[in-house]
């Protein structure tokens, strides 16, 4: 397999305390090699965004193994899971999750700015060219349509050049057809950048157009945890 983009082993967490305790991930194994695009699918409350938040570094596994890009994330203190987070993964939601009171413009530039990249703001506009918003960059979040806040949300995280994208369901708030040219531009964007990009969706047509579909239930992987070809040759062992 080519360098691996994410390598998971035995991931287990529990989420909550006392009587509201949750075993969500059960033993996770997954890998992704660098630049496959994985649709993650299954039952609601399966454990799929949890999932997300363990490869997005934002939730800590309580054991097992979470390697991205290489490195292992748990032995990172918060600062440096941070840093890493900044430099190598892109995160994009069903909510959008903007700043309402900053244009789109600043919605984008501004985490480039405190990340320290000097031409924040140059950057940011080219990135909102680049998903077809250049005439939109001095409105607001509220002056904007939904396909169109998903799209600033996705230049967002692109700017910072991650080689890693992840998106929970990120055509989960839209119309089909406004769904389908976000979707358009998921896709477009990964190849032209060479990324990896993993997405969680409920959308058989979106998991369909992935390179490879990744089947949780009850916070195990019941298919799908390793691209064809390591399976291959694992198989033939
Ligand atoms: N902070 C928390 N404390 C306790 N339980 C939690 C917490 N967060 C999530 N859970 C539980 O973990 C399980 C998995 O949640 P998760 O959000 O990962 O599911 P999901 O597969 O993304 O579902 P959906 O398709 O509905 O978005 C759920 O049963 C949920 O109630
Ligand atoms: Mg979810």
């Amino acid at each position: 397999m080519a360098e691996a983009a994410v390598r998971l082993r035995n991931v287990q967490l529990t989420l909550g305390t006392g009587r509201s305790a949750v075993h969500v991930l059960k033993g996770i194994d997954l890998d992704v090699a660098r630049g496959e695009s994985v649709g993650i699918v299954g039952p609601s409350g399966s454990g799929k965004s949890t999932l997300l938040m363990v490869l997005a570094g934002l939730e800590r596994a309580d054991d097992g193994l979470v390697e991205i890009a290489g490195q292992a994330l748990g032995p990172m203190s918060e600062d440096q899971l941070a840093a890493f987070r900044g430099r190598h993964v892109g995160i994009v939601f069903q909510s959008f999750h903007l700043i309402p009171n900053m244009t789109a413009l600043e919605n984008v530039a501004v985490p480039l700015e405190l990340a320290g990249v000097p031409d924040a703001f140059a950057r940011a506009e080219r990135e909102l060219a680049a998903v077809g918003l250049g005439q939109r960059v001095t409105h607001y979040p509220g002056e904007l349509s939904g396909g169109e806040q998903q799209r600033v949300a996705l230049a967002r995280a692109l700017a910072p050049e991650p080689d890693i994208l992840i998106a929970d369901e990120p055509t989960g708030n839209l119309d089909g057809e406004t769904g389908g040219q976000v979707a358009d531009l998921l896709f477009s964007e990964q190849a032209r950048r060479g990324m990896t990009l993993i997405l969680v969706t409920h959308d058989k047509t979106l998991a369909a157009r992935c390179g490879r579909e990744v089947a949780v239930r009850s916070g195990v992987i019941e298919r799908g945890s390793a691209p064809a070809a390591a399976a291959f040759a694992e198989a033939a062992q």
